[in-house]
């Protein structure tokens, strides 16, 4: 090889990164920063009528976590049969629409939930649970640590692709095809895959008010929420659980602790939604840069979000949008607009939720103040 050839391969090393290369249309097979639009057919399947995406998989994370998203029509029956994890722990949010969730670990109590945008479920390891859609344009977010939990949707669904991008396929009501999970035969038979069948659940119906059993002194939707013990399922109705104001880093910042390392234990990661004003002043240069030992990833809720990784150009994320963070790779994230809102995973203990919690306040609002 003479000296042109050697430098013409080595260009490209030393070329600026580009936006181009930080989007990608599937998440990539090792960590790298990168940025998911949403609805781009990222390692998608369709089971039945429901078309699940992985926007962050085993591989692209280093088995710190997998998120993914469920869209499906609304169906008169369980999403999947009811069945526990023994190693992964589960984490079920609204993104849109409605559907309803039902939890029970040991011979506790069994409790079920309809959640609405913004509510979050959460199902720790050997709890067992199993959901139902209930609105024609829902969107479930999962998170799922550790990662490659997704290995079982592969195996079971249809790779799927779309020159749409469309949320799911539309099905005429009619379609006998469109029945959804593994049958009681053949979920029995995935516990390679850490899926554990409990035939024997029956998930409860007497919900009043979204809640079984029936809210009573913490009512779903009506009271202020608290986080699980660790090993117990809870549900956090949207902007009802703690909240923290961080005013420290330019810009006001809501921190909504989902999941903190007290109930992760060691499956080792936190989960939280971050609401965000723009910077003060408008200047965007006091965005702080943070950098940890975990990966993170955001998926944008409500607003549009700036975000500068690594040696990357800055990046606007728009709603169900995500980014992915590697551990030890520097960032910066900020809105230009008014009011943001993402869900944001983290792993191990400090990522950028449990900092701005640590240097923040008590706050009983989803708002910030008006100065
Ligand atoms: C289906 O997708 C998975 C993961 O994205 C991939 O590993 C597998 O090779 C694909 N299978 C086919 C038949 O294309
Ligand atoms: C889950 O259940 C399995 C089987 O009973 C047990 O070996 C494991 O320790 C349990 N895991 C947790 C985190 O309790
Ligand atoms: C479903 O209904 C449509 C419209 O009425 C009809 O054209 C189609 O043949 C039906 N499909 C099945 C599987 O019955
Ligand atoms: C449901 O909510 C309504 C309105 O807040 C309340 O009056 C009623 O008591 C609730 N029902 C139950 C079973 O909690
Ligand atoms: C928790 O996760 C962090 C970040 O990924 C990692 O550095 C740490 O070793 C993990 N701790 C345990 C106990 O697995």
């Amino acid at each position: 090889m003479n000296l042109l050839h050697l430098s013409l391969l080595l260009l490209p090393l030393a070329t600026a990164q580009s936006l181009s290369d930080l989007y990608v249309s599937q998440a990539p097979s090792s960590p790298r920063p990168y940025v998911v639009p949403h609805y781009a057919n990222s390692h998608a399947v369709t089971i039945g009528s429901q078309l699940y995406r992985f926007t962050v998989t085993g591989p692209s994370s280093g088995y710190a976590f997998t998120l993914m998203s469920t869209n499906a029509p609304s169906s008169g029956s369980l999403g999947v049969l009811p069945h526990l994890h023994q190693a992964h722990y589960e984490n079920f949010f609204n993104f849109k629409g409605r559907f309803q969730l039902w939890a029970q670990h040991g011979d506790g109590e069994q409790h079920a939930r309809l959640l609405t945008q913004g509510d979050y479920g959460s199902v720790p390891r050997n709890t067992t649970h199993t959901f139902q859609i209930l609105d024609p344009d829902t969107e479930m977010v999962g998170v799922i640590s550790p990662g490659g939990f997704e290995d079982l949707f592969y195996t079971l669904g249809q790779n799927y692709t779309s020159a749409t991008n469309t949320p799911y396929v539309p099905q005429a009501t009619n379609d006998t095809s469109s029945s959804t999970g593994p049958s009681p035969n053949d979920i029995s038979g995935l516990e390679s895959f850490d899926v554990y069948a409990q035939l024997d659940f029956a998930p409860r119906r007497d919900l009043a008010n979204g809640s079984a059993p029936a809210p009573t002194t913490t009512g779903w939707h009506t009271d202020a929420a608290t986080l699980g013990q660790p090993g117990e399922p809870y549900f956090v109705a949207n902007n009802y659980g703690p909240k923290y104001l961080n005013s420290a880093h330019g810009a006001y910042q809501i921190v909504q602790p989902l999941v903190t390392n007290t109930q992760s234990q060691d499956t080792n990661f936190t989960l939280s939604t971050i609401i965000m004003g723009r910077p003060r002043g408008g200047d965007d240069s006091v965005a702080p840069t943070w950098k940890a030992p975990g990966a993170a990833a955001f998926e944008v809720l409500e607003g549009a979000v700036m975000v500068r990784i690594g040696d990357y150009p800055v990046a606007r994320l728009e709603m169900g949008d995500v980014a992915f963070i590697p551990g030890e790779v520097e960032y910066q994230y900020w809105t230009e607009g008014a009011y943001a809102k993402v869900l944001y995973v983290s792993s191990g203990k400090e990522g950028v939720d449990q900092r701005l919690i640590a240097g923040g306040t008590h706050w009983e609002f989803p708002t910030f103040p008006r100065y």
